[in-house]
């Protein structure tokens, strides 16, 4: 039973599958030499943050992003949290990011003391609006010693998250021209869009730095 409040986002994601029936966000599959691996992991003892299959795993997550390096992390948010802290987030800053993700992003945002600003998504692809994107900066936003200053509350815009909703590719290219124009740094959250592409390139690799997750792994572009 769906509740009232989310019918019409529901209705318009199964419109988008062409279905009625239930559409799984994630759906597990176990195959093939899983198990064994697991075996093989647990019998090293090395069930951590560290070991061949952890090294392999970042090495392959590489391969198949065309990212330089991958970094693995516990999960989603602190990679988010990590990538945040290295584009310079601080307390008191504002990151803009989209209305339309989930949580992990805003409190990410929170961990590192900053606040997010909520910017539209585009219909078509559920991911920041370029267009929305560019309006707020102009109507909101001006440069200032290098810093992008939000005028309303004179707190600095430091970086900028947009989010890869459900696997579609936000329009990514035109969100990194106009945080280059205005030289915010970009950080994609790419959570839920490991193995989406834009044209040639894997999602995630538009910015500083990309978050794919499975539960979790971080691309530096
Ligand atoms: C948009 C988005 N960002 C980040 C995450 C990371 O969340 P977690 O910290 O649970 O791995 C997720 C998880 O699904 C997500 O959908």
């Amino acid at each position: 039973m769906i509740n009232e409040k989310y019918k019409e986002i529901v209705d318009f994601i199964r419109s988008l599958y062409k279905t009625k029936d239930t559409i799984s966000l994630h759906e597990p599959v176990f195959r093939g030499n899983e198990k064994k691996y697991l075996d093989e992991c647990i019998d090293s003892t090395y069930v951590s943050s560290v070991g061949k299959f952890v090294d392999l795993f970042e090495q392959r997550v590489a391969e198949f992003t065309g990212a330089k390096r991958a970094i693995s992390v516990v999960n989603g948010t602190s990679a988010l949290h990590a990538a945040l802290t290295l584009t310079g987030v601080k307390p008191g800053d504002e990151v803009i990011t989209q209305s339309l993700t989930f949580i992990a992003t805003c409190n990410a945002i929170s961990y590192c003391g900053a606040s997010p600003v909520f910017v539209d998504v585009d219909l078509d692809t559920m991911g920041l609006s370029p267009t929305s994107l560019k309006l707020f900066l102009e109507e909101n936003c001006e440069k200032t010693n290098g810093n992008v200053l939000n005028k309303k509350t004179g707190n600095k815009i430091s970086t900028c998250v947009p989010m890869h909703t459900f696997g579609h590719p936000a329009r990514i290219k035109e969100i990194s021209d106009i945080c280059n124009e205005w030289d915010i740094p970009l950080i994609e959250d790419a959570a839920e869009s490991l193995g989406s592409y834009v044209g040639d390139a894997h999602t995630g690799l538009f910015g500083k730095c990309g978050i794919p997750n499975l539960n979790a792994a971080l691309g530096c572009a």
